[in-house]
């Protein structure tokens, strides 16, 4: 292998394993040798690579390359959550059939959490499904969309409603990706760093200690890879402990009922990162005006997000336009589409103490009241 630097490996034991392997440069030159052995060994015959219009000039040439001959072909979409749709899912399948992909071929997710999403369900349904290979890079897609098998495409009634859960091949890492990822970007892998700092003691830690020098107000630091591997280690924890959402793994869900809210009242213009902090804050703030959680942990929750970049309430900008609607009863409609949601109450995850947070029935009222106070 000529890649200089030390490869990490974290195997994830669900019902169908597979590892996922960080290592800096696989998909820069010096990365050649060691992609190649990869995606030869992971892929039995040919691969058509799924990527965005951001991603593929980028990244597309060092996996379409690694595969030889065995590539099938480069399917790009166009960048961002718009195109998460059944009709770019469509659009995939079609390409697809027009490269001649079999049963036996596979998928190379390239990109970030909207590619890993779609070509993974993409993956999930051709010819009744084949193997996925996520090659996540941006910084949410590393620490979270593309470990743990979740797939989907958006409908117009609400986010990830049609999807699958299928487990990847195998996740590749080239943290060193990061480099070209846009600093806002940068800012949404934060929020599921501090989702995950919400729900894990020794997250909490480690993202406490990365940010410790870091000005509010300063551009998102990139994370170091022990702190990637950190956050994958939470994920993939809790993934193997309850792989189809039945249990624990709601508590990845933190920040998410009110955030996929506040991201569709929003019309996608704020980026689901963002969305995820403003309504890890909303609720934080409306616990501690219940007396549930102290002043601190307000105060802790803002600073973190100010270190990255993200916001703690929706931005005066969005909340000024006419055609926005963030009020608490229209955030409370759209929340009660969300796949959580019960007809008479939701399962909230709702922050305890630094590091845990708990899952707690709510009522839709409750749910009202608590928007009202911490909006
Ligand atoms: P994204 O895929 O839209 O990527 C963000 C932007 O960064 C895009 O413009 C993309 O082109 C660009 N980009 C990505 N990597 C880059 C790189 N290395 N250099 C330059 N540009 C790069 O969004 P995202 O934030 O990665 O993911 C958000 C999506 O993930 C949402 O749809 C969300 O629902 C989903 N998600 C899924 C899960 C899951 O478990 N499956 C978990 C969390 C989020
Ligand atoms: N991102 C939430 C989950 O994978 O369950």
């Amino acid at each position: 292998m000529s890649c200089c630097e030390r490869s990490r490996i974290l195997h994830v034991s669900t019902g169908r394993p597979y590892d996922v392997e960080a290592l800096p440069g696989l998909l820069h030159a010096r990365g050649h040798d060691a992609l190649k052995a990869r995606l030869q060994a992971l892929v039995p015959e040919r691969a058509v690579i799924v990527s965005d219009t951001n991603v593929a000039p980028l990244y597309a040439r060092a996996a379409a390359d690694a595969l030889g001959p065995k590539c099938a072909g480069i399917h790009v979409i166009p960048a961002g959550e718009a195109s998460k749709t059944p009709a770019e899912l469509v659009r995939a399948l079609e390409a697809f059939a027009a490269l001649g992909l079999t049963r036996s071929s596979a998928v190379i997710a390239l990109g970030g959490g909207v590619i890993g999403d779609l070509a993974g369900l993409a993956a999930a349904l051709w010819m009744r499904g084949i193997d996925c290979v996520q090659i996540p890079t941006s910084l949410l897609a590393m620490v979270d969309s593309s470990v743990g098998g979740k797939t989907a495409v958006d409908l117009p009634a609400g986010k990830n409603l049609m999807g699958v859960f299928s487990q990847p091949k195998a996740v590749l890492i080239d943290p060193q990706a990061l480099d070209t990822l846009p600093e806002r970007e940068r800012a949404c892998g934060w929020g599921e760093m501090i989702k995950y700092a919400g729900i894990d003691a020794r997250m909490n830690q480690l993202v406490h200690e990365a940010l410790a020098g870091i000005e509010p107000g300063s551009p998102a630091p990139l994370p170091t890879v022990d702190l990637i591997l950190a956050a994958i280690d939470v994920k993939r924890r809790i993934v193997e402990a309850d792989e189809r959402e039945v249990g624990e793994r709601r508590l990845l869900n933190l920040g998410h009922t009110v955030g996929h809210a506040v991201e569709a009242a929003a019309h996608w213009e704020l980026s689901h990162g963002a969305s995820v902090a403003v309504g890890m804050a909303i609720l934080t703030r409306a616990l501690v005006r219940e007396g549930r959680l102290p002043d601190e942990m307000q105060v802790d929750l803002e600073t973190l997000l100010s270190k990255t970049g993200l916001p703690s309430a929706v931005p005066a900008a969005l909340r000024a336009r006419s055609d926005l609607d963030f009020s608490p009863e229209s955030l409370l409609k759209l929340c009660q589409h969300d796949k959580k949601a019960g007809a008479a109450d939701v399962a909230l995850v709702l922050p305890v103490s630094p590091g845990c947070a708990r899952i707690e029935r709510t009522s839709w009222a409750k749910l009202l009241e608590r928007i009202r106070t911490g909006l």
